[in-house]
């Protein structure tokens, strides 16, 4: 099949979070089951993008957009990149959303509604590469207008057309716009309503996608469970429901060539299931590094990510004291809302030597927490699928989580034979629970190991996620009219 992967971020040339990976991995996974896949992506101003071009094509002015190119990157070991090159709507700093911890571009309609509209035209015969695709499968929000885009093309098409999935990462993000940039999207006046883009008086361009794809998927079993109902549907859960047959939950894999602490290069010291050892030196250079006192005898938790609302980072905030207390240490590596930032650093001010912050986006410190932590804390209100409970799994780093989405279908309670700490709740109390079953269980060598083997032993590569996904198109291409 020719799949057409399409994304906002993709690692390592530009990553926000989870999506980054995702995209950098499952296309790659496809592509090794004998798949002929393409990733696209706005060519952004702050990328570094290296490989080497080997196609390039124009395209001419079009709608609302200005006239762009179609850069062809190749990067050994991995899928071919279509890089979507218009310096009017991509060139900029900050992310690819907006800018660095600011707003949002006002003109994301604009931006993401032409990655969305070049990637319907290469699903269709008068792709502008010479390549067309059988599957157009974009990833939230940023790709929604693409299978509104390819229905219309569909309507009286004499050649065929690709397919559409919609893969939700993130309910959250919704790429809300006022009604009347549908008028230059080229949204027709039949998909402006409640059935189409329509969400609480604005055009919602994930709703676009969840109305008008051919299947959509989530990250995990349970978050597609999960969003069907109002607690955790952000308004779209209706839409979801009616939408239940073609809805599916595929749980992510982990990059194994990237997140292996046998062959990690930005870790201290390597190590394996079969032999620990070498997690003591991660522990002692990654205290050395974030100015923690240098003991073993301090059970050392570790976070990385957004500091969101999503990602219950309040409740570590307020764990700190007691995590010291309890004769334990806190290193957290991330950036976010101005208020966790300001609780994270007032906890590091509180317990200097014993509690770490490190705000920013650091790749190498993400690998040294992930080795070099006791436990893993990721006390989620929501959570999609999530990454770092499985990379600190693989990484022997058990993993302390709310009993929630992904985390629910990737973390088994120790107390049931598993690799890490399952929440009874999502509250402050199960939490310091949870921080103090794993602070015993650490305190006993044995059980221990027990547990970090558990984590080890378990399987999160990309092989079967990504036959489960080939097996989704294949079903739409056997489907299709
Ligand atoms: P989400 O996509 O919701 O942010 P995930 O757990 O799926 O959560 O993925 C987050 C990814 O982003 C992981 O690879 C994580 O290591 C990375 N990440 C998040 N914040 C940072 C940061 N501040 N520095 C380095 N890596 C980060
Ligand atoms: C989103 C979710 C996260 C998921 C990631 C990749 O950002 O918040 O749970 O792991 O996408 O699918």
């Amino acid at each position: 099949m020719n799949i057409l992967f399409v994304t906002p971020e993709c690692a390592p040339l530009v990553k926000t979070g989870g999506l980054g990976d995702v995209s950098a991995a499952l296309p790659r996974a496809l592509a090794a089951l004998g798949h002929d896949v393409r990733v696209l992506m706005p060519a952004y101003g702050h990328m570094q993008a290296r490989g080497e071009l080997t196609g390039h094509f124009v395209l001419p002015a079009f709608g609302p957009w200005p006239a762009a190119q179609l850069l062809q990157l190749e990067r050994p070991g991995t899928a071919p990149m279509w890089l979507l090159s218009c310096p009017e709507l991509y060139a900029r700093g900050g992310s690819p959303y907006g800018e660095a911890a600011g707003p949002d571009h006002a003109d994301n309609a604009r931006r993401f509604g032409m990655l969305s509209r070049v990637a319907a035209w290469m699903g269709t015969a008068a792709t502008p590469c010479g390549w067309q695709a059988d599957i157009v499968h974009g990833n939230d929000w940023p790709c929604g207008l693409a299978p509104l885009f390819l229905r219309h093309a569909r309507v009286g098409a004499t050649t065929p057309v690709a397919r559409s999935i919609m893969t939700v990462h993130n309910l959250a993000f919704q790429g809300l716009f006022p009604m009347d940039a549908c008028d230059s999207l080229g949204i027709p006046a039949q998909d402006r309503g409640i059935d189409g883009v329509e969400f609480w008086g604005q055009a919602s361009m994930l709703k676009a996608g969840l109305q008008f794809a051919d299947a959509i998927t989530t990250v995990s079993p349970t978050y597609a469970h999960e969003i069907q109902q109002a607690d955790n549907g952000f308004g779209l859960d209706g839409v979801l429901l009616s939408r239940r047959q073609d809805l599916h939950g595929i749980l992510n894999g982990i990059d194994t060539q990237v997140w292996n602490p046998a062959t990690d290069k930005l870790i201290a010291a390597r190590y394996s299931a079969a032999d620990l050892s070498g997690k003591a030196a991660n522990k002692t250079a990654l205290q050395a590094h974030c100015e923690l006192q240098p003991t073993r005898n301090r059970m050392l938790f570790g976070l990385v990510g957004r500091l969101t609302d999503q990602k219950g980072v309040d409740l570590v905030a307020r764990a700190a004291p007691a995590i010291v207390q309890g004769s334990g240490q806190l290193v957290v590596l991330g950036a976010g809302d101005t208020a966790l930032q300001d609780a994270l650093r007032d906890a590091a001010a509180a317990h200097p030597g014993q509690v770490s912050v490190t705000l920013g986006f650091d790749e190498t410190l993400a690998h040294q927490i992930e080795a070099g932590a006791d436990a893993f804390l990721m006390p989620s209100r929501f959570e999609p699928c999530g990454l770092n409970q499985m990379y600190s799994q693989a990484y022997g780093t058990p993993p302390i989580v709310a009993p929630v989405g992904g985390l629910r279908d990737s973390v088994t309670d120790a107390a049931d034979g598993g690799g890490g700490f399952v929440m009874a709740s999502h509250d402050q109390a199960a939490f310091g629970d949870a921080i103090v079953r794993a602070t015993n269980a650490w305190r006993d060598t044995g059980t221990w190991r027990a547990v970090q083997r558990a984590g080890m032993a378990r399987e999160f590569a990309w092989d079967a996620p990504a036959r489960r996904y080939a097996s989704l198109y294949e079903n739409l291409l056997n489907a299709a009219p």
